[in-house]
């Protein structure tokens, strides 16, 4: 099995990112906080390049909150700013523009200086499919400003979105594709929707969605599964097969595979993260 990365989608995404950038004064770069790596998009350095930049780590609700602190730790020792987020909760969304200050603060002050009038941040928002862009987009969405026409050459029918008085958001988000060429991140991505499941065998993401609970959260597999101990300890296929046999599927593998995969979907596994900190230099 080939999974291909398509490097025609990207040439052209980074056109239209590279062109609404000049617009902005910052880049919210949306990952997924169970796939801190997984769901970048490896040329975004060079597509952003001096752009100053805030890393949102968002479904922070969704995962791990032990491996989301060790990753927005990394984050900031790799020179990023970086905030964990639940873009579906409006408290949380309310920490960007304090966050976006904070990035901003020495071109704030150099504006200051030349007498420049305080303006609202321009910023947009730029990440792989899933990540949560629309969502992020209309939680922030105050009003939309009509129209582009006191900004020259942003693209024609592109609005800003306010926030407040303090932020400014171009209303279509940067789309970027991640890279899987490797299996174990084709897997994730799959398992967290973020890229069609069917380029994958449904029972090699049930596998491999057991292989992380066993591992790094036995306890929760075991509450939702109703299994032992000595459950956790069986070959992985075998216990694929109790589970179905336990949910009255029984021989029906691809049923339970289903149904595992829509149920870490659906939260009823409780958090986790995919992309393990402590796996980063292996
Ligand atoms: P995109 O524009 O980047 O492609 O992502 P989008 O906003 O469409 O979000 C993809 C899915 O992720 C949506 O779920 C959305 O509700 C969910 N989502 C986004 N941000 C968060 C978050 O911070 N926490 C949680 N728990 N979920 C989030 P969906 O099931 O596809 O749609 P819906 O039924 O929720 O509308």
């Amino acid at each position: 099995m080939t999974i291909q990365w398509f490097p025609g989608h990207m040439a052209k995404a980074r056109r239209e990112v590279s062109e609404k950038l000049k617009f902005v004064d910052i880049v919210f770069e949306l990952i997924d906080a169970r796939l801190p790596l997984s769901s970048r998009n490896p040329m975004l350095d060079q597509i952003v390049q001096h752009k100053p930049r805030l890393i949102l780590l968002n479904k922070s609700d969704l995962a791990d909150p032990i491996q989301t602190n060790l990753w927005v730790n990394y984050f900031r020792e790799q020179g990023h700013h970086v905030l964990a987020l639940t873009a579906k909760d409006d408290k949380s969304v309310k920490q960007i523009v304090p966050a976006s200050k904070k990035v901003l603060a020495d071109k704030m002050a150099r504006d200051k200086e030349r007498g420049l009038k305080p303006r609202a941040i321009r910023a947009m928002v730029l990440g792989i499919p899933n990540v949560g862009k629309s969502t992020l987009l209309n939680h922030l969405a105050g009003k939309k400003i009509a129209g582009t026409g006191n900004r020259p050459g942003v693209t024609k029918g592109q609005q800003w979105l306010r926030f407040g008085s303090q932020l400014e958001l171009l209303d279509t988000p940067g789309i970027l594709w991640p890279k899987f060429e490797d299996q174990a991140v084709g897997k994730k991505l799959a398992l967290t929707g973020a890229i069609k499941d069917d380029l994958l065998h449904l029972d090699d993401l049930a596998l491999y969605e057991l292989e992380v609970f066993c591992r790094f959260y036995p306890e929760q597999l075991k509450d939702r599964y109703k299994l032992t101990n000595d459950d956790l300890f069986m070959e992985l296929p075998e216990l694929l097969m109790l589970i179905s046999e336990k949910r009255g599927f029984k021989d029906d593998y691809e049923r339970a595979s289903e149904m595992l995969i829509l149920e870490l979907r659906q939260g009823k596994l409780g958090r986790y993260t995919l992309d393990r900190f402590e796996e980063l230099n292996e």
